[in-house]
């Protein structure tokens, strides 16, 4: 992937512009949310036996799960299949590993929706388990696919057991030291009710959102009625509250609606972005870093200040443009946000709560800390790719027209694209007419997610 840098007048730090990878995975903003009920928890009882439970991988077969389904890793994740466990060794927060409900269709988890899902595992706890929500048709050949995940950070839900008892190691265990003679068995605990998605239309469960290289050995996934009460043995333990994690979307919801979501950029071809939109008429949003807002080389903030008097819709898209998953503490992740807040407020007078992750990564700890500090968060993902950053500076850039054009086909109506390369921006005006000759209305992303507070359509 290219890299588009420049340097501060002072030279002292380098912005970073980089366009957002991209494997087309996207969102249906469903609007039927599955509601979670207040959250009963059964505890097992020594006499009675347990509810029906779905096991859904034991990793037997390196190729499908107990349920019969695909089970593999994506973005190049290295593994190591053992009859019974899997072991994974992430050198990129996007990696990821899933295990599939149904081939390619979907599944209804509702008669388990007051349950839990339990994973047994060895290793790092820092990682995301997500359930995947499919798309509306069920169909993996329209986009967004997949469809929606929500997420939760694994080390929020860890139980270990083998506490208090006296022929352990002898160790003091109060601080969770491990014993290597005797490692203590780490397990999740996750109510299904803490993964906001449509519980009627499932497709997957995955492992993604590593904030280490270390790796993860995961031995048994399923769904189990009811958890082990708290006691010694497992150290008190007891399942967290669920913490937000901001409204995921990949698609607009009003009706014949398609968004462009416009990020970073380049000053060289601002003023020509500025004139196609005005030659076109019509409103966009960009994706500002905060850190290009306050480089005083770029123009960026004269650039925006007009844009949005002109009516555009201006929004976050972090501070420096890292892999916020990626950061190590929860503290660096709050440095992407809160300083580009204060940007866009101090120079562009604006507040906003759509925020596009930087390179479309998205894990359960940037979205707790996004819901966090941003009211009513939207993390605007995109089910339509122009994907720029593959084939822009390619021999072939009009690569670019068919990309988008198959993410339309496909279903696909909130787009991503940067102001980078002359290329993409000389196919901007057949992107937009594309768009209006399929008979659809473009406008920003508030507008067509429907939001009371955005401005009433021109
Ligand atoms: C967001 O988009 C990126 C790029 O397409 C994709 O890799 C990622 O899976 C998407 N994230 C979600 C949560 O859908
Ligand atoms: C900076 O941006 C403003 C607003 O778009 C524009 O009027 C001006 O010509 C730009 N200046 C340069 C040097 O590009
Ligand atoms: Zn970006």
């Amino acid at each position: 992937m290219k890299d588009h840098l420049f340097l501060s007048s002072c030279a002292v730090f380098l912005v970073l512009f980089l366009p957002e990878t991209s494997l087309a995975h996207g969102h249906y903003s469903d609007q039927h949310w599955y509601q979670p009920r207040e959250q009963h928890i059964l505890y097992a009882a020594e006499d009675t036996e347990p509810l029906t439970s779905l096991v859904i991988d034991t990793f037997q077969n390196p190729t499908h799960n107990d349920l019969g389904f695909w089970h593999g890793a994506g973005e190049n994740l290295n593994m190591h299949y053992e009859p019974g466990s899997v072991r994974l060794f992430p050198t990129d927060t996007d990696q990821n590993f899933h295990t599939q409900f149904e081939t390619n269709g979907c599944f209804s988890l509702l008669p388990w929706q007051h349950q839990f899902l339990h994973v047994e595992f060895v290793g790092t706890d820092q990682f995301t388990v997500s359930l995947n929500e499919h798309n509306v048709d069920c169909n993996p050949r329209r986009a967004p696919f997949p469809g929606v995940p929500d997420s939760v950070q694994a080390s929020r839900y860890v139980m270990r057991s083998g506490y208090g008892r006296s022929d352990h190691d002898g160790g003091d265990h109060e601080d969770g030291d491990q014993s290597p003679a005797a490692p203590p068995k780490t397990e999740l605990f996750i109510p299904l009710s803490h993964f906001r998605i449509n519980h009627n239309r499932v497709m997957s469960v995955s492992f993604t959102g590593f904030y280490t290289n270390e790796p993860i050995t995961l031995h048994r996934v399923e769904i189990v009625s009811n958890i082990p009460p708290p006691n010694v043995e497992n150290d008190y333990f007891r399942v967290p509250e669920k913490l937000p994690t901001g409204e995921l979307i990949l698609r607009c919801s009003r009706p014949n609606s398609f968004a462009f979501g416009i990020d970073d950029g380049s000053p060289r071809f601002a003023q020509e972005v500025m004139r196609i939109l005005d030659e076109e008429n019509v409103h966009v949003t960009f994706f500002a870093v905060g850190a290009g807002l306050r480089d005083t080389t770029t123009n960026l903030t004269q650039f925006y200040r007009e844009m949005l008097k002109k009516g555009h819709q201006v929004a976050l898209h972090s501070n420096t443009h890292p892999k916020m998953e990626a950061l190590p503490t929860v503290d660096e992740i709050d440095d992407e946000i809160i300083p580009a807040q204060r940007t866009l407020k101090e120079r562009l007078g604006i507040e906003s709560s759509y925020f596009r992750p930087p390179f479309g990564t998205v894990g359960a700890r940037m979205r707790q800390q996004i819901a966090k500090y941003i009211p009513n968060a939207y993390i605007v993902n995109w089910s339509v790719d122009v994907e720029d950053w593959l084939w822009a500076n390619s021999p072939t850039p009009e690569k670019q027209l068919e990309a988008f054009y198959r993410g339309v086909a496909r279903g696909g109506n909130l787009a991503v694209m940067h102001f980078l390369n002359p290329t993409t921006v000389g196919y901007l005006p057949q992107f937009i007419r594309h768009v209006k000759d399929a008979g659809f209305k473009i406008m920003r992303v508030d507008q067509c997610m429907e939001d009371p507070n955005s401005p009433p359509l021109s």
